[in-house]
Order: structure tokens, then C-alpha cells, then sequence
């Protein structure tokens, strides 16, 4: 079984990009964003929860989030591939994650990096804020949001480095240019 870390900041292509693996390779794509902002859409308590800190442009504590990274895993596997789309953000995440997959047989395959500067992270954001009705789809929450992610997030380069399943993809120019980079990614594994 394959599963593929889609790694890179807001705005960095993330979504787009996983759309197109499950349309070439069938696997099954958890977004931890879209979980949560499915939740706020239905009025759960965990949306509820989720609200403030999404809105805010924080990180939603660990111990939530792998809670439900471990539920919405289970209810989707066994399977062929899984890609994990805005999972793990912080370095206890990533320790859970490698413990979950453990517990289940399997491993990480690969985590993705996708690198884009940030003046074109804000850019395609902002852009995108103009129809997403995203909450945290603003300038002021885009900066908190590339802050988090210097902060909390970016750390896990050098953790997967260390691991040896650090891959760097250029996500700048054509989406489908992007997307044939991270097929020679996949097809090595
Ligand atoms: P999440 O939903 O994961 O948002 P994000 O990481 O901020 O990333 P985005 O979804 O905004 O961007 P993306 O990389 O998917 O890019 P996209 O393909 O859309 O998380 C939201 C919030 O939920 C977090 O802030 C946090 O509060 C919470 N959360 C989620 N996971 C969590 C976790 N694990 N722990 C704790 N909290 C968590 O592309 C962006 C735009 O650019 C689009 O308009 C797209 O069309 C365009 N675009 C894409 N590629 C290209 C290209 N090559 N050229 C031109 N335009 C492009
Ligand atoms: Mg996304």
C-alpha cells in the first residue's frame, strides 16, 4: 500500500494536485482542511471547535486532529494509496501518523514537497479568496497562515529528510508540468 505525504505551504497546490493523483492512480485522498470545514458546514461541535482556530488561521491541537486522521484513515482503508493533503503540520502529527500506519502494517512511501515562494502563495490565495468563501482565504489570515507554517509546519522538511522520504517538486509554472513531476515521484516508489 502507497501512501503519499502532499506537503507544501497554503496555497501551494496541495488540493489541485491531489485531485489529479486520484484521478490517475484511484487512491483515496484525505484533506484534513476539507474534513474540518465539512464539519463547520454541518454545525458539529467539532466544527464548532475547528471554527476558532481555522478562522484565526491556527492549527487545530494534535490530539483532535489525529483523533479524527485515525477515523477517517479506518473508514477509508484498506486500500490500494492514500494521499495525506495538509497532514501531518507539526512534528507530533508526523510521530502519530508513522505510529498509525505502523499499527496497521504500513508506512509512509513518500512525502512530496511541493516549493513555491510566498509572494505567489499570497497571490494565488488572494486570487482565490474572491470566489472560494473561504474564511481564512484573506490577507491578514494568509500571513498568519504562512507564519504557522514557517513556524509549526516546515520543520517536518529536515524530519523526512531524516527519514530519507523527502522528495522536492518545484510547484511553480503549469499544474499539469507540476503534476508530471510528482508522477515520476510516484512511479519510482
Ligand atoms: P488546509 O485546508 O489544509 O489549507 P492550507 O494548507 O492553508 O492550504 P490550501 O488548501 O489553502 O492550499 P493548497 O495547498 O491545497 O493549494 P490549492 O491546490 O488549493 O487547512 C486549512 C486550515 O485547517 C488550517 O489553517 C488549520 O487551521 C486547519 N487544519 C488543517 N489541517 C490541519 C492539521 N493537520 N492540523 C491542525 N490544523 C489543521 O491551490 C491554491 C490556489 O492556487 C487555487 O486557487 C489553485 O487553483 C491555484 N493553483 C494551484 N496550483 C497552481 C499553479 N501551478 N499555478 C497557478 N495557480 C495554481
Ligand atoms: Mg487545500
Amino acid at each position: 500500500m502507497i501512501n503519499i505525504v502532499i506537503f507544501g505551504a497554503p496555497g501551494s497546490g496541495k488540493g489541485t494536485q491531489s485531485d489529479k493523483i486520484v484521478d490517475k492512480y484511484g487512491f483515496k485522498h484525505i484533506s484534513t482542511g476539507d474534513v474540518l470545514r465539512e464539519e463547520i458546514k454541518k454545525g458539529t461541535p467539532l466544527g464548532a471547535t475547528a471554527k476558532q482556530y481555522i478562522d484565526q488561521g491556527q492549527l487545530i491541537p494534535d490530539s483532535l486532529m489525529v483523533d479524527i486522521l485515525a477515523s477517517v484513515y479506518d473508514s477509508l482503508c484498506p486500500c490500494e494509496g492514500v494521499i495525506f493533503d495538509g497532514f501531518p503540520r507539526t512534528i507530533a502529527q508526523a510521530e502519530s501518523l508513522e505510529a498509525l500506519l505502523q499499527e496497521r502494517g504500513s508506512q509512509v512511501s513518500a512525502m512530496i514537497d511541493l516549493d513555491v515562494p510566498d509572494a505567489l502563495l499570497v497571490e494565488r490565495l488572494v486570487n482565490r479568496g474572491k470566489t472560494s468563501g473561504r474564511a481564512d482565504d484573506n490577507e491578514a489570515t494568509i500571513m498568519k497562515r504562512l507564519d504557522v507554517y514557517y513556524k509549526q509546519t516546515a520543520p517536518l522538511i529536515e524530519w523526512y529528510k531524516n527519514e530519507g522520504k523527502y522528495r522536492h517538486v518545484h510547484g511553480v509554472g503549469e499544474i499539469d508540468q507540476i503534476f508530471t513531476d510528482i508522477c515520476a515521484v510516484i512511479d519510482k516508489l
